[in-house]
């Protein structure tokens, strides 16, 4: 079965600068795929070039296996051809106008019958929770009913694709939190392909079943959220995603699954770390773990290895869990402290660095 989507070699440039450069990817038919990136990394010019708002200077664009942009053939399919839905990063909706006007007005565009606009807008509507609105004047809405209607404008025809434009960055962080459970509930009923644009890394996480990581213009890494998070192939995407632990330290001594490591500016122990290959004895390396992975303990409580000697500097509680940061030697550790866990500052500690939630990066 052709992908819902393909992208191969898509290049475009601004003047001199090659924003997007030599994209290659496909998405399947009924994912959600993100692209992830921070700002100016060339999302919004993806986007556009699959609704066909841009034209790519190199490379081609297939919608279920038909060629819909090719700079070498010369075919650009018009984006009201290309039934695609899209969201932008400013949704609009028209302030003189209705929710039902709204969301109407795609369907009038393309010329359908009253009884049929009627009929599908009620239909939309429903499914985004407006059907006791559709009289309201447009300016007449909060932030998140706007964006509704913003989304069953673009659902309103069927599209066979939904591309997503940062969709929930004008809204609070509650309903925000609230939108991206609704959208997630709302692609699984409808089954549609949708392609999402964020920078926000945890709205990625949660939505996504696929994630393209890009920098200037690049894919960094693709894969599932769970596979990014855990499995990042460079600092770029490890420190997008998620805070980081970065040590200092040496490789000691390697054995077939485990590579020992001593730290620089925290002697004592060794910590044993997976063996992924391509170390070498003596070698300089960093260390990297996430705050959640340690477990933190009173001193002497701990069993096995990889245990390092502490005090808490600070304890800062953030509401769902403390944030502490504790003294290893020459280090600060943060470390993510569950809520009813207490310890004061100057309490001497213990950080259990769990092995498989290391990974080790060459210097
Ligand atoms: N029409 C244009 N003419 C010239 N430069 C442009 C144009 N559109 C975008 N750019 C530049 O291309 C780069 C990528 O822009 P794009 O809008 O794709 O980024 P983005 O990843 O969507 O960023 P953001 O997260 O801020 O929305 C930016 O440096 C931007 O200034
Ligand atoms: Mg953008």
């Amino acid at each position: 079965m052709a992908a819902a989507l393909t992208l191969r070699g898509i290049t475009k440039s601004f003047g001199p600068v090659k924003v997007v450069d030599d994209l290659s990817l496909e998405v399947e038919e009924g994912q959600l795929f993100t692209f992830l990136g921070p700002s100016g990394c060339g999302k919004t010019t993806t986007l556009r070039m699959i609704a066909g708002l841009e034209r790519p200077d190199r490379g081609e664009i297939l919608l279920k296996g038909r060629t819909i942009a090719s700079h070498s053939k010369r075919i650009h399919l018009n984006p009201e051809k290309r039934n695609m839905g899209m969201v932008f990063q400013s949704y609009a909706i028209w302030p003189t106008m209705t929710v039902f006007q709204n969301v109407a007005y795609p369907l009038e565009l393309r010329k359908m019958s009253r009884a049929v606009i009627k009929e599908k807008v009620r239909r939309v509507l429903s499914l985004v929770g407006l059907e006791e609105l559709e009289n309201r004047p447009a300016p007449r809405l909060s932030g998140g009913q706007q964006q509704r209607v913003a989304l069953a404008r673009a659902l309103v025809y069927e599209p066979e694709v939904l591309l997503l434009d940062e969709p929930l960055s004008n809204l609070d962080a509650q309903l925000r939190e609230q939108m991206r459970v609704e959208l997630k509930l709302l692609q699984r009923r409808l089954g549609i392909t949708l392609v999402y644009v964020t920078h926000d890394q945890l709205e990625a996480l949660s939505l996504s079943d696929q994630v393209v990581v890009l920098s200037q213009g690049r894919i960094e890494q693709q894969g599932t959220p769970r596979h990014l998070y855990e499995q990042p192939q460079s600092a770029f995407v490890r420190d997008f995603l998620g805070k980081t632990i970065v040590l200092e330290g040496r490789v000691q001594a390697i054995e077939v699954r485990t590579i020992q490591v001593a730290l620089t500016r925290a002697p004592g122990t060794p910590i044993d770390c997976p063996n992924h290959g391509s170390l070498a004895v003596r070698q300089d390396i960093y260390l990297s773990v996430r705050p959640e992975d340690i477990v933190i303990a009173e001193q002497d409580c701990e069993k096995g290895g990889n245990n390092l000697k502490g005090t808490i500097e600070t304890m800062l509680f953030v509401g769902d869990r403390s944030e502490c940061q504790v003294k290893v030697g020459g280090e600060k550790i943060l470390v993510y402290v569950p809520r009813k866990k207490l310890f004061e500052a100057g309490q001497a500690i213990s950080l259990h660095i769990p092995r498989d939630a290391v990974s080790l990066w060459p210097a």
